[in-house]
C-alpha cells in the first residue's frame, strides 16, 4: 500500500521560520505565558473538582438497620405504586423524599398517616414498629437531599456546594 505522503507533509521549514521570527518577540513570549496560565488553571480546576465535589459527608444517605427493614416494607406494601421518591414512582400520592423533614410535617406526621391512612390513602396494614421502620427509611431519603431542587449554591469554580433547605411543604 502506498500513500501519497505529499498530502500529509508539513512544510517544516516554514514553521521553523515562523517560530524563529517570533520566539524572541514580545508577542511570542506572551502567547506562551497565556497558554501556560491556562494549562495551570485547568490543572487546578481538575484537582478541585476531583477532591471537593466528590466528597460526601459521612453517613449521608446511608441506611440504618431500621431503614433497611423499612425499605423491604416499602417494597412489600408497594408504596411506590402511589408515591414518588425524587420524582420517580406512581402519582396518586405525593412525593415522599422530604416528608420526614418538611415544614409542618415530620416523622410523627408520616407515622400517623402510614398507620391510620387518610380519606385518600388507605391505612397500610402495618404494626407501629413497622411504621417506625418505614419512617426511618423515608428519613434516610430526606437526609440524602432535597426534592424538588429549587436552588443550590455553587463554589466559585463551578462545582456543587450545597442544596438549600427549601423542601416542599
Ligand atoms: C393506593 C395508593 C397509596 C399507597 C399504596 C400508599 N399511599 Fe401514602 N398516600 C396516598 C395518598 C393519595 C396520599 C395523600 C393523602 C392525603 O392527602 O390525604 C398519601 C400520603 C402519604 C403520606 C403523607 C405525605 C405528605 O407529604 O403529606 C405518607 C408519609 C405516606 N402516604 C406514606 C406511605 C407509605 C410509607 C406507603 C407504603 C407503606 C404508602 N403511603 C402507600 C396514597 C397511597
Amino acid at each position: 500500500m502506498s500513500y501519497n505522503m505529499d498530502l500529509y507533509r508539513i512544510d517544516l521549514s516554514r514553521i521553523e521560520n515562523m517560530s524563529h521570527g517570533r520566539s524572541t518577540s514580545f508577542q511570542g513570549v506572551h502567547q506562551r505565558a497565556i497558554i501556560l496560565v491556562l494549562v495551570g488553571l485547568f490543572a487546578v480546576q481538575t484537582a478541585l473538582t476531583w477532591t471537593s465535589s466528590t466528597s460526601v459527608a459521612p453517613g449521608r444517605g446511608s441506611l440504618s438497620t431500621q431503614a433497611l427493614i423499612g425499605r423491604q416494607l416499602y417494597q412489600d406494601h408497594n408504596c411506590t405504586a402511589c408515591h414518588q421518591l425524587y420524582g420517580l414512582g406512581g402519582y396518586m400520592g405525593p412525593d415522599l423524599t422530604n416528608v420526614t423533614r418538611a415544614q409542618g410535617k415530620g416523622p410523627d406526621y408520616a407515622r400517623g398517616i402510614i398507620l391510620h391512612g387518610t380519606q385518600l390513602m388507605p391505612a397500610q396494614q402495618v404494626t407501629p414498629a413497622e411504621a417506625g421502620h418505614l419512617v426511618a427509611y423515608l428519613d434516610a431519603w430526606a437526609s440524602s437531599g432535597t426534592y424538588p431542587i429549587r436552588s443550590f449554591d455553587l463554589t466559585p469554580w463551578g462545582t456543587y456546594l450545597q442544596m438549600n433547605d427549601d423542601a416542599r411543604d
